[in-house]
């Protein structure tokens, strides 16, 4: 779907009539335009319209206009001003750049100049908003892109999230945990007409109820105590992107009440601000819990459910596709292996088939973990039964091993689990054990223990 680009929306303020129409004339192609002659004014329509950048006069009968560059810079500091300022007011333009205004022009204007610098003062704008995006993403953990199945499921996955890609309906990806829904969120952005957009996730889990409404929706300096600065909320840098709403059954009530408002009306204000923000974003929940039960036990609400869940996708569980067992093991081994010190390594035909018939309750997740402690832990290219730690196995599986092996076995998982909780610093994993440091050296070395 074609998407359509926003325009930008410009305050003029300007005391002079016929200088505020001549500013109308030279925007209105290119830009929504609103028009203040007074400083009041300009502060009224500033608190209830999201607007990208104000043309300030520094020249205002009822406010200073360096006192009102401050007063509209601390309303929202990511909206840029630009001063319009007569020649023998230089000085104070100088001033107010200080301030941080964005630049100034010299009445009477040249409009080639003038929409110049509104061009470039409105890219700096999405700069900003590009930059706190790409930090937000770097302080996650980046999943690896690739999904890989063979299992029929995994075919029909695949599938709906070619078709869904296309589309810009909610989404609802149910699963149980570590089955891949954040890869799954990620691979329809990809796919999308939004993937030159943010995808901005938000651990509803993860954050506490207090802090949710300001991470959803931004506040404003003075919201609230502790709220030292304007902060821009995360549908504000999803605009055109996609919001991944993460475990979405961990918001409390009155939240999935203030959600849903935002997903009908795609507008909210930011905490401490009356002001209207419009976003252009596309909802993907995710959650690993049943949330028909939830509504029926009155804990999730229905009306919100029915808004998610316009197209769902059902994520299952490793154990009921065995198939991918042996691809993911070589899939991870791989990852894993790859720009590392870590020599290639395989699984021996035994060790896979015990992992076949293991359940994984931590599904891809569980597998994947297990992968990258086998690539640390084990010393030999191949990866063999021994190697694999004996919960995976069945009473009949594990009766199979003689006592001085099975010993060994639980030995090595023990020991490696310690060494790694210590970050493999030998003298605190011999205190934990009990051991001399030198005992534990001798064992790592008779284990096959690699350091
Ligand atoms: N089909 C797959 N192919 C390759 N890697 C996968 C696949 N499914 C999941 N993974 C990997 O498994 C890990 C867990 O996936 P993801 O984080 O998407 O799970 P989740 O369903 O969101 O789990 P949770 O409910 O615990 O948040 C990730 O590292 C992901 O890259
Ligand atoms: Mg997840």
């Amino acid at each position: 779907m074609a998407q359509v680009e926003k325009r930008a929306t410009i305050l003029v303020v300007d005391d002079e009539h016929g200088v505020r129409q001549s500013f109308y004339m030279v925007l209105k192609d290119e830009f929504t335009v609103l028009l203040a002659g007074s400083g009041k004014e300009a502060i009224d329509i500033f608190s209830k319209n999201a607007v990208d950048l104000i043309l300030l006069d520094i020249l205002l009968p009822d406010i200073d206009g360096i006192d009102l560059l401050e007063r509209l810079k601390e309303m929202d500091p990511n909206t840029e001003i630009v001063m319009v300022t007569a020649v023998k007011e230089i000085q104070t333009a100088v001033k107010a750049i200080k301030l941080g205004a964005y630049e100034y022009i010299i009445k009477p204007f040249v409009v080639d100049e003038v929409i110049t610098v509104i061009r470039r003062a409105l890219e700096k704008y999405s700069l900003v908003k590009e930059v706190t995006y790409l930090r937000h993403e770097l302080e996650r953990r980046q999943p690896f892109e690739e999904m890989v199945g063979v299992h029929e499921n995994m075919k029909d996955i695949f599938e709906l999230i070619s078709t869904v890609s296309q589309s810009n309906g909610t989404v609802l990806i149910q699963g149980e945990s570590g089955t891949g829904k954040e890869l799954v969120a990620r691979a329809i952005h990809r796919l999308s007409s939004r993937k030159d957009h943010p995808f901005v996730v938000i651990s509803c889990a993860a954050i506490p109820a207090t802090l949710m409404e300001s991470e959803i929706f931004g506040h404003n300096k003075g919201a609230f105590t502790g709220a030292v600065s304007t902060v821009m909320g995360k549908l504000e840098i999803a605009h055109r992107g996609i919001v991944f709403l993460d475990d979405i059954d961990s918001l409390d009530n009155n939240m999935q009440g203030k959600l849903l408002r935002v997903i009908q009306e795609k507008e909210f204000e930011r905490l401490g601000s009356t002001k209207v923000i419009k976003v252009d974003v596309r909802f993907i929940a995710a959650s690993n819990k049943d949330l028909e039960e939830r509504i029926s036990k009155g804990e999730f609400r229905e009306d919100l459910f029915y808004r998610l869940n316009v197209l769902p996708m059902k994520l299952p569980p490793l154990r009921e596709r065995r198939d991918d067992v042996p691809l993911l093991l070589n899939h991870f081994l791989e990852l894993h292996s790859k720009g590392g010190s870590i020599p290639a390594k395989r699984f021996s035909q035994e060790a896979i088939n015990i992992l076949m018939k293991y359940d994984w309750p931590g599904n891809v997740r569980e597998l994947e973990n297990l992968v990258e402690r086998l690539c640390t832990l084990c010393k030999e290219p191949v990866i063999q039964l021994k190697d694999i730690p004996m919960f995976t196995m069945t009473r009949t599986e594990i009766k199979d091993l003689p006592l001085r092996e099975a010993v060994k076995s639980f030995e090595k998982q023990y020991v490696g689990a310690v060494l790694e909780s210590v970050n493999w610093n030998r003298t605190r994993a011999a205190e934990i054990l009990g051991v001399h440091r030198n005992t534990l050296a001798a064992k790592l070395h008779d284990l096959g223990l690699k350091m």
